[in-house]
C-alpha cells in the first residue's frame, strides 16, 4: 500500500472523493521513477462529468462490476468505488499510470484492481465478467473511434449493460457516438460538472437492447 500524506496543500476535494495536484509531494515523488506517456500525467476534467453524470442517473450500485477504460489516475473508478461500492478495475496500456492511481486509491481507502490492457485487446470473455464500463476523455485520436466502436459492439456482445463515455468535444468522440446512433440505444448529451468546479464537455451513454 502507498504511503499517503496528511490532507494538505495540492489536495482537493470533488464529489465525495480526494484528489492530488500535480504539485502535491507524493505527485512530485512518483514522477521520478514513472511517466505516462500516452496522456495519463494528471485527472482529466471529463472525469467530472462522469462522477456528475453516475449521480444524476443512479446507474452506480453496491457490487455492480464496472470497468473504467484508459483509467489514468483513476479519478472515477475512485468514485465509483467510495459512492457506490462498485466493483472496480481501471483498465490503461500505459502500466506507469498505476502507482498514480494506487495513491489516490489508498487517499481514499477504496480498492481498485488494474490491468494493463489495450482498448483493442480487451476480449469478450474479459468482458463479460462487467456489467458497465466507462472512459473519461479517451476518444483523442482519430483512429481511437474505430477502435472503440468495436470495443463496444464486443462488450454487448459479451453481456456489458451499459457503455458511458465523458469527452470534453473532440471530433472522434462525436463520429463515435453518430455510429453508435445507427445501431444502438444511444444518447449523447451537453452535460457539465459542478466540481470541483464547472466544467462542460459531453456524455455519450450507449445501451444494450
Ligand atoms: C487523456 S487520458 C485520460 C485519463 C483518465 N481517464 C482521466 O480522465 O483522468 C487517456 C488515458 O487513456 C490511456 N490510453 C490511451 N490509449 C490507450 C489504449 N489503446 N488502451 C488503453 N488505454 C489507453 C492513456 O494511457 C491515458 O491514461
Amino acid at each position: 500500500m502507498p504511503q499517503v500524506a496528511e490532507q494538505s496543500d495540492h489536495m482537493f476535494q470533488a464529489y465525495g472523493i480526494f484528489l492530488l495536484e500535480q504539485k502535491h509531494p507524493l505527485i512530485k515523488q512518483l514522477r521520478k521513477e514513472h511517466t505516462p506517456s500516452i496522456h495519463g500525467h494528471k485527472t482529466w476534467n471529463s472525469s467530472f462529468l462522469l462522477m456528475d453524470y453516475f449521480l444524476h442517473n443512479r446507474l452506480l450500485k453496491n457490487d455492480l462490476r464496472v470497468m473504467e477504460l484508459g483509467c489514468g489516475w483513476g479519478p472515477t473508478s475512485i468514485f465509483c468505488a467510495e459512492n457506490a461500492g462498485c466493483k472496480v478495475t481501471g483498465v490503461d496500456l500505459d502500466e506507469d499510470v498505476f502507482p498514480f492511481l494506487e495513491t489516490q486509491a489508498a487517499l481514499n481507502d477504496v480498492e481498485v484492481t488494474t490491468k494493463k490492457q489495450s482498448f483493442d485487446k480487451l476480449s469478450k470473455k474479459e468482458l463479460q465478467n462487467y456489467d458497465l464500463l466507462f472512459g473519461a476523455d479517451i476518444c483523442f485520436w482519430d483512429q481511437l473511434a474505430k477502435i472503440h466502436y468495436n470495443l463496444i459492439r464486443r462488450a454487448f456482445a459479451a453481456g456489458v449493460k451499459d457503455i458511458v463515455f465523458a469527452d470534453p468535444g473532440r471530433s472522434p468522440f462525436f463520429d463515435l457516438a453518430e455510429w453508435c446512433d445507427k445501431k444502438f440505444h444511444t444518447e449523447c448529451l451537453a452535460w457539465y460538472s459542478t466540481e470541483p468546479e464547472k466544467f462542460e464537455g459531453y456524455i455519450l451513454h450507449v445501451r444494450n437492447n
